[in-house]
């Protein structure tokens, strides 16, 4: 097998992207207050913002969703769904929701009381949000290693055993409903777990009598990872990799609009009947009746086809492959990213390459809207925009450790051409990279301020001489 395999499909059906010129670009980011979110997608020329729902479906998946079964109950789309859920994830129940946070809402809704704490390894926003909704506390135990961003680690993603028992110990199980992992870990790089580290997780879970749930988002990702990686695993299938990792678990949280290959669906599945019919009662209350969750039939097919595909080896082989080529492209060009790269996106540390742009003027999201403008590309910003926040005792600034710019890509969507223009655009982009300015907030909300914050440029010094090569790049 090559190191990047080829795209195991043709392309049958096209949706044309144009890049606007550089002017245009201009105006439209100035109009959008330089907020990525607030570009319309016809703005954009590779657009890199999330893995999530942007996939393209297969042939299979668009014929199965023309057998979708509308009916309220019992359609025959649920049961289709049901079977292969059962397959692969071998829990008793599953309800099918709108997406992953819905799963994470009912499951928090079920089982966090106020005051309680979840650990996982690194939560998802949603997941945190979800936890802290209903006065809980989600905290995070990843290995230290996972804080290195150039050290090598081939499980990065793992849960610190050592700190997880310690932190039952000290909390006390009673106040700990359940406990999690992500796996891939987004927030930690989209990292992968290893099976020993999943193994070790679920025993101690188990010993202190606390229920398991796995993040599934990514689980094809992290099943490929641990037979790549994982002494023992070269000979089994995704598919068995999966199987055995959740028969680790007491349940999972699932967004299929990543490793289901949908452009929306999720689920929760679980073995307790107790939960099962309390979360049963939620999904009604929230989502829909039962045989639907908050989908249409056809919504259902396409997930049960699109979670077949996504453990097939030649898919993961190119799947990964993709994102180690654009690693390698960024790494030729002496881009500081997250080593290894992980599953589904690579993640650019923007606070190296931008080091005269302090904390509080953004780095991160200056190279999202540099990127912009050099190439019509989006990306997104995971930095002191997002997560920069208040200390609660003393009301000053908290920055998060890294200044993180995350390229994810879509499943099946862009070209390894795409890929070596973005590399091109890096190269143009940093050439120039002392000229980057930082960014002024003008406004921001409360909460999840990067969404809606309106920011404006700071003025930019310019440096005492221009080199002439820098001004060619830029005039070409
Ligand atoms: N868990 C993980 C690990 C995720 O990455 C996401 C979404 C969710 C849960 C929530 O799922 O969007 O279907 O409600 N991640 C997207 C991203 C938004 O861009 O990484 P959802």
């Amino acid at each position: 097998m090559t190191l990047h395999p080829p795209e195991p499909f043709r392309i049958k059906m096209v949706e044309p992207i144009k890049l606007l010129d550089r002017d245009a670009r201009e105006a439209v980011i100035r109009q959008a207050n330089y907020n990525l979110f607030g570009l319309r997608s016809e703005e954009i020329f590779i657009d890199l913002f999330t893995d999530s729902g942007t996939s393209a479906m297969s042939q299979t998946q668009w014929a199965a969703m023309l057998e979708g079964d509308e009916a309220y109950a019992g359609a025959r789309s649920y049961f289709r769904l049901a079977e292969v859920i059962q397959d692969i994830f071998g829990f008793s129940y599953f309800l099918p929701t709108h997406q992953g946070r819905a799963a994470e809402n009912i499951l928090s809704a079920c089982l966090v009381k106020p005051g309680q704490y979840i650990p996982s390894n690194t939560h998802f926003d949603t997941g945190y949000a979800n936890i802290s909704a209903r006065g809980g506390h989600p905290v995070n135990l990843v290995i230290d290693e996972a804080h290195n961003p150039t050290l090598y680690h081939p499980f990065k993603g793992n849960m610190d055993i050592q700190k997880l028992r310690d932190f039952i110990k000290q909390i006390g199980p009673d106040r700990i409903p359940f406990g999690m992992i992500t796996v891939t870990n987004n927030a930690g790089g989209g990292q992968p777990v290893s099976m020993e580290n999943l193994r070790a997780v679920s025993k101690t879970y188990k010993e202190f009598g606390i229920p398991f749930f796995i993040d599934a988002c990514r689980f094809a990702e992290n099943a490929y990872f641990i037979k790549l990686r994982e002494p023992g695993y070269v000979d089994k299938t995704p598919l068995e990799i999966s199987r055995e990792m959740f028969a680790l678990a007491d349940g999972i949280t699932m967004s299929a609009k990543k490793d289901g290959i949908v452009n929306i669906g999720g689920f929760i599945a679980m073995n307790d009947k107790e939960l099962f019919e309390q979360a049963r009662n939620e999904l009604i209350l929230r989502e829909g009746f039962p045989t639907y969750g908050g989908l249409a039939g056809r919504d259902l097919d396409a997930m049960a086809v699109g979670l077949r595909e996504v453990l097939q080896e030649d898919y993961l082989a190119y799947r990964i492959g993709q994102t180690a080529y654009l690693a390698q492209r960024l790494r030729e060009l002496k881009i500081p990213i997250i080593e290894p790269p992980g599953g589904h996106a690579v993640y650019v540390d923007a606070g190296l390459l931008l080091p005269h742009i302090p904390q509080e003027q953004f780095p991160a999201h200056a190279l999202t809207v540099e990127l912009y403008l050099e190439g019509g590309i989006r990306t997104v910003e995971i930095g002191s925009l997002g997560f920069a926040h208040p200390d609660p005792q003393t009301g000053r600034m908290v920055y998060p450790k890294l200044e993180l710019v995350r390229l994810a890509l879509p499943r099946r969507v862009y070209t390894q051409t795409h890929l070596d223009y973005v590399a091109e655009i890096f190269s143009k982009t940093v050439v120039r990279r002392d000229r980057i300015p930082g960014y002024r907030l003008i406004y921001a909300p409360k909460l999840m301020r990067q969404f809606t914050a309106q920011l404006e440029p700071m003025r930019v010094d310019t440096p005492k001489s221009e080199p002439s090569l820098e001004l060619s790049v830029l005039q070409v």
